[in-house]
This record gives structure tokens, sequence and C-alpha cells, in this order.
């Protein structure tokens, strides 16, 4: 059974009422809740964490390097800015991949560029909760 550690990032515990022209109304508990059910059904076990700060999102990938058999990452804001969250990723070297509910591409410049996304094995963007879904049936059935 696939082990995957699921991180959301800054403000995400705040979707249902953060701008839902772009995020839409679901909330973070019933996306977890969408998480939670699609592994079951891919037989894998999720754990999910979020984290407001970036060392925050740094020490949790570090804490679960050794249960983890992949990582589903929304690092939100600090995609476009953190170092560290790309180091972190590397330095415990576990496949990753980096999900967006919104199409950072179709975004302001500053969206556009992801520092995370070149330690991952791809990114999906743009779907909403059905990004972290897809995200979930790409691990469960890739080789690693
Ligand atoms: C986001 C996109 C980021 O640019 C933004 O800062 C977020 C959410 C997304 O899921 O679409 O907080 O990661």
């Amino acid at each position: 059974m696939k082990h995957i550690l699921v991180i959301h990032g800054p403000n995400l515990n705040l979707l249902g009422k953060r701008e839902t022209g772009i995020y839409g109304k679901v909330t973070l508990p019933e996306i977890n809740e969408a998480i939670k059910q699609k592994a079951k059904e891919l037989d894998c076990q999720a754990k999910i964490k979020q984290s407001n700060s970036e060392g925050g999102i740094v020490s949790l990938i570090a804490e679960d390097k050794d249960w983890a058999d992949a990582l589903i990452i929304n690092p939100a804001a600090y995609t476009h800015t953190s170092v560290a969250i790309r180091d972190a990723i590397l330095a415990v070297g576990i496949p990753a991949i980096e999900v967006h509910l919104s199409n950072i591409y179709q975004r302001e410049g500053f969206r556009q560029k992801s520092l995370v996304v070149g330690v991952c094995r791809g990114q999906i963007a743009g779907f909403g909760l059905q990004s972290y879904i897809l995200a979930l049936e790409a691990v469960a059935t890739s080789e690693w």
C-alpha cells in the first residue's frame, strides 16, 4: 500500500471564503475528505497536513520522509518564492507532484513561475479539487 503525504500551504485553510471567484466554494475539509475517499479507492494511505509557514512546510516534509512513498504538495504562495521548500523536496528524495487549484499560467505574471516544479515529477493545475484527485491517480498508477 502506497503512503502518500499531502501538504497544503498557506491560506488554503481559508478556502470556501477566500477569493471564491478563483478558488470556488469548496472548503479544505471537503478537499481532505475527497482525498481520503479517493486514496481508499486506490488502495493507498493518505496523510494530510497544512501549514501557513514556509519553515512549517519544510518541517512537515522532513517529519514524514521515512513514511511517505510520494508527496502531493500545493505550496500555495510559496510556490513562487521558496528555495527552502524546493531544497526540502530534493533533500528527502521523495517523488513529488505539485498541485494547484487554479491555472497559475492564466494569472498574474508572478504566479506563472514555480521554484518547486523543477524538483517534482510534474504539476497539475487548474482543476480545483480535481487537481488533487488527478495527482492521487498519477501516484497510484506510477511505478515509483
Ligand atoms: C494556488 C496558487 C497560488 O498562486 C496561490 O498563492 C495560492 C493557491 C492554487 O492552488 O491555485 O494560494 O497554489
